[in-house]
């Protein structure tokens, strides 16, 4: 496996385009971005994972100085998965001067739900994204739903803009107890861990909750919001969506999706699911 932490370099690695299949990263890697490397590795194409942890998509309060750097551990456990090339680039070269092109995506898709709470999230997401994609110029990108609205909005952009590449979506690895994996959860303590669950059960009881002929999903996700918050969260969302357009479902539709946000303590989990 080659770390590679230059454009110019991974283009002399791979000087054809459409010769890859990518997985983007933020490095701190667990086993939910190993099994989008081992699922990009099925494509029979060389694997390129990239570590960056993109300034742009967060807020000035949010943990971008404290977000876990752990390239060396990231780049073993990526070599166990079957990475080809990790490309690690350090801001300078991933912005050499400041990105003042960006990419702003579709208010209706961004500025819902985490882009709501999190204004600007989603214009940073697809300006580096779209910056990956142009260094690396996969033939295929694999994006975890554990970030159901991120790959949702990547895959409008990818749509929008006729990229020549697949955006491939990846199931949530979960820990026995149901937690998602996600790298904040480092920032959890094992009591908190523990309590983590609680934001995957409530998503659970509000989706079946929601199964039943005539159910109120408005007052079912108020109830839903109110128990969490109710349990020592502090609730951003809980709600039931549309898997296509994440707007609220109207009568008949059936392909649905629960998703929630909220801290526990001073961290912020997300999580969804389909139903
Ligand atoms: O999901 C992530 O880790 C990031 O948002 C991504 C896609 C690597 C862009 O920085």
């Amino acid at each position: 496996m080659q770390i590679l932490h230059t454009i110019a370099d991974l283009r002399a690695a791979l000087p054809v385009p459409q010769a890859c299949a990518f997985v983007p990263t933020m490095g701190n890697l667990h086993e939910g971005h190993l099994s989008l490397v081992r699922q990009a590795k099925a494509h029979g194409l060389p694997v390129v994972a990239s570590i960056f942890v993109n300034r742009l998509q967060f807020a000035p309060h949010e943990d971008f100085d404290r977000y876990p750097r752990t390239l060396a551990r990231d780049a073993e456990l990526l070599q166990s998965a079957g990475c080809d090339i990790v490309f690690a680039p350090d801001e300078k070269e991933l912005y050499p001067q400041p990105q003042t092109f960006k990419v702003v995506p579709d208010a209706a898709v961004a500025d819902i739900l985490e882009g709501h709470f999190r204004p600007g999230f989603f214009t940073g997401v697809c300006t580096v994204v779209m910056k990956l994609f142009s260094v690396v110029r996969p033939k295929v990108a694999v994006f975890g739903k554990k970030d159901y609205q991120q790959l949702m909005v990547i895959r409008r952009m990818a749509e929008q803009f006729a990229l020549p590449l697949t955006i491939e979506a990846g199931e949530t690895c979960r820990a026995e107890s149901g937690l998602a994996l996600s790298s904040r959860n480092g920032y959890l303590s094992d009591a908190q861990k523990a309590k983590a669950t609680e934001l995957a059960a409530a998503l659970s009881a509000l989706a079946d909750a929601s199964k039943s002929a005539g159910a109120d999903l408005t007052a079912l996700e108020q109830q839903a919001v109110a128990s969490l918050n109710g349990m020592g969260w502090a609730v951003d969302y809980l709600t039931v969506r549309r898997r296509a357009d994440l707007l609220a479902p109207q009568a008949g539709d059936t392909a649905l999706v629960a998703l929630g946000a909220a801290k526990l303590g001073n961290t912020r989990l997300i999580d969804n699911l389909e139903f």
